[in-house]
């Protein structure tokens, strides 16, 4: 594996890493650029001052001297030096007079006087008139020197040249304590840049990591009593909050699943008892009694049907909620589903003389689904109408396309109507409305729960309008389309 690829994994194997060196990374660019910048801007900027002011000196020499250059006699060249000498001891500077032909008059320094300097660049171009610049290394005093040439003029001619140098040692000692004050800079930004980062880094990250370790916890544990401390508004505050949200779900989930469990199991545990104490009396003697024997079987079998067919839905609605395995993509014919329901309920109906009728006009009309589950809905539906309509009522059941992809199937009774505090809860498993009446005849409560997980899977919805005493609407709606 390669350096670079090394790097990366580790690089992206943490975000806060990525936060810290991203932040160090850009930081340090731009104040290495900045920094750079800015000192040489200053030291060109000082330049220029110390260029100036040499030429500034380099004139008033010329003023001083250029009646004396052009008379070439002892005494001018001897007030020439002297004047020279003046202002090299005042300043501290290097100051050489040159004539029109490059030999040297006078040097405050070591050069010897009648030298011709005229192949130096800056004398060569001073001697051209123009006013020359330039940087030199002296290997004799092992500094650079900025020479400033001034050409004199007489009478438009270049009658000479002043040369004036200024060691750069000073300069470059300055320059350099600039340099390290920039460099101590430029560190302690980065060394507060570093712990800003690490400190914004672990800020964002810390949650994160606490979140995940709490995950695994659950994940390994099954323990959901726990909570993430919210307390920011920022993102992590809000994943934090929608974390805490799942968690509630789930918990919610696992009362209702106890819930669930309790009352099933309460739900089985009174056949079962009573069928205990159906056949104690039996064998206590009842069995022996022919009229007994018989009243006593008979219950046997309705209280064990009762068993079975709670057993039965019990597992229908742990199937259904599970997603368990029947076809929910077949071509399911409404029309046929409609009528085999309502056959199914008819012998019903007719035993408490309740009339249903019949009148869908569902033709060719198709719901994806599953037909079994889906008649199974309706004769739910209509077994409730039936039981809960006083005989001589009746249960109408309908069916319209209300949408170019909707089908609506109601049932509507002229039965007792279910009282309003009862409607938010009659979906819910082992709600019953009247308890007294359903504890002993009624089923268990959880038709309409299976019903609407039915519907449920078909993509469809199911509402319910009832008035006390009037009467029940169930509407049913289901996607469907036209064959
Ligand atoms: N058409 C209706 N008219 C009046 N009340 C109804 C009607 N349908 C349902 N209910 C009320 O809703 C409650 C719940 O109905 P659900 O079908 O879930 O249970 P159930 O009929 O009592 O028992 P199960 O269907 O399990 O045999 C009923 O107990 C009843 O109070
Ligand atoms: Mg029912």
């Amino acid at each position: 594996m390669g350096l670079f690829e090394r790097v990366y994994r580790w690089f992206s194997r943490s975000l806060s890493n990525q936060l810290l060196f991203t932040y160090l990374f850009v930081i340090a660019f731009a104040l290495g650029v900045v920094s750079f910048w800015a000192l040489y801007a200053m030291k060109s900027e000082k330049i220029d001052v110390l260029r100036n002011s040499l030429e500034v000196e380099a004139a008033h020499l010329a003023l001083e001297i250029d009646n004396d250059l052009s008379l070439d006699s002892e005494q001018a060249t001897n007030r020439i030096k002297a004047a020279a000498d003046r202002r090299a001891a005042r300043l501290g500077w290097a100051f050489t007079v040159v004539n029109n032909d490059g030999h040297v008059i006078a040097d405050s320094g070591r050069l010897p006087e009648g030298e011709n300097i005229s192949s130096r660049p800056e004398i060569s171009d001073a001697l051209a008139g123009i006013a020359a610049f330039y940087t030199a290394h002296s290997s004799r005093t092992r500094t650079d020197w900025l020479y400033v040439a001034y050409p004199v003029r007489e009478a438009g001619q270049t009658g000479g040249v002043i040369r004036v140098g200024v060691p750069l040692t000073d300069f470059n000692q300055r320059f350099n304590r600039d340099l390290i004050v920039f460099l101590e800079i430029m560190f302690s930004t980065l060394v507060v840049t570093v712990l800003i980062s690490l400190w914004l880094a672990r800020r964002v990250t810390r949650p994160l990591s606490d979140m995940s370790e709490m995950a695994r916890q659950i994940a390994r544990s099954g323990d959901i009593s726990v909570f993430v401390p919210v307390g920011r508004r920022d993102e992590i505050g809000e994943m934090a909050l929608s974390f805490n949200q799942m968690i509630g779900r789930l918990r919610e989930e696992e009362r209702l699943r106890q819930e669930f469990i309790a009352n099933a199991s309460h739900e089985l545990k009174t056949p079962t008892m009573a069928i205990g104490s159906v056949v104690e009396a039996l064998q206590a003697g009842a069995i022996d009694d022919p009229e007994l024997r018989y009243q006593f079987l008979n219950s046997l079998e309705n209280l064990v049907e009762r068993q079975s067919s709670l057993l039965k839905d019990l597992l229908d609605i742990t199937r259904l909620e599970g997603g368990a395995e029947a076809n929910w993509q077949q071509d399911v014919n409404l029309n046929e589903v409609v009528q085999i329901s309502v056959e199914q309920t008819r012998l019903q109906a007719q035993k408490k003389r309740v009339e249903i009728r019949n009148n869908a006009n569902s033709d060719g009309i198709v719901v994806s689904g599953n037909s079994i589950q889906l008649q199974r809905a309706i004769v739910n539906l209509l077994t409730n109408a039936v039981n809960h309509t006083p005989g001589g009522g009746s249960v109408f059941l309908t069916t319209k396309v209300f949408e170019p992809d909707k089908v609506e199937v109601v049932i509507q009774d002229t039965g007792t109507g279910i009282d309003p505090s009862d409607i938010p809860h009659i979906f819910e498993r082992f709600y019953r409305g009247d308890k007294a009446r359903t504890r002993t005849a009624g089923g268990t409560g959880l038709g309409l729960a299976i019903t609407r997980e039915i519907i449920a899977r078909h993509h469809g919805s199911i509402d319910v309008e009832s008035v006390l005493g009037e009467g029940s609407t169930f509407i049913v709606r289901l996607p469907a389309r036209l064959k």
